[in-house]
């Protein structure tokens, strides 16, 4: 089976999000022992924004990452993503990686009823870190939002979402947030 890990927190070791995707894959680890895990950590591999030379296949090393960011996504049966709010959305980097893997004819497609997507056979687990407090479907929340959307739209009905939120409203709250996420995870 295998799992695509993903990191995007610029905090390093301060990271929430980096702690739960941990986490998570490492129930994953406990429930499964044929795990096959690619790691991508988002703070350190860049990905170009999508440019316009890069959308048109005039930049082959960068048409080389897009298929082999695509396929890697392709290939999973699960996966889990670190993913934390920054400015009431997701961190750039992740956003690329996004505007990568969405590929019209490899992840989804268009016919006469609308779009349809092509990478559905697999579960997502979004570990979700915010200094705030929002809750499920917040107005303001472009980040739980964007990745549901995102994974949805590809084909994913199997999404989760492991949150840690009020993170940054105290130590106590903090605290009583990253309980709450690793009970969340014991029951993955
Ligand atoms: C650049 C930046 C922007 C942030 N923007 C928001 C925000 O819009 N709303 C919020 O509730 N918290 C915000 N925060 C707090 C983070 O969501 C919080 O620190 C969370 O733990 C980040 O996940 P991470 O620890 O995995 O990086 C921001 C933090 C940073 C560094």
């Amino acid at each position: 089976m295998k799992v695509l890990h993903i990191d995007s927190s610029i905090l390093a070791g301060n990271s929430v999000s980096r702690q739960l995707s941990q986490a998570i894959v490492d129930q994953l680890k406990v429930k499964h022992d044929d795990l096959k895990i690619d790691y991508l950590d988002l703070a350190q591999q860049d990905i170009p924004h999508l440019t316009t030379a890069i959308l048109m296949g005039e930049n082959p090393a960068q048409t080389a990452l897009t298929e082999q960011l695509v396929q890697q996504y392709l290939d999973a049966d699960i996966v889990v993503v670190g993913a934390a709010m920054y400015n009431f959305a997701l961190s750039s980097a992740l956003k690329a990686w996004i505007d990568r893997i969405c590929a019209a004819g490899k992840t989804f497609k268009y016919t006469e009823n609308g779009a349809v997507g092509l990478a559905g056979d697999k579960t997502v687990y979004i570990a979700s870190s915010r200094g705030g407090v929002y809750g499920e479907n917040h107005p303001s929340d472009f980040q739980e939002a964007m990745l549901k959307t995102i994974f949805n739209f590809t084909g994913v009905d199997n999404i989760q979402v492991i949150r840690a939120e009020g993170v940054n409203m105290g130590p106590e709250l903090k605290a009583k947030a990253l309980a709450e996420a690793e009970q969340h995870i014991q029951l993955i």
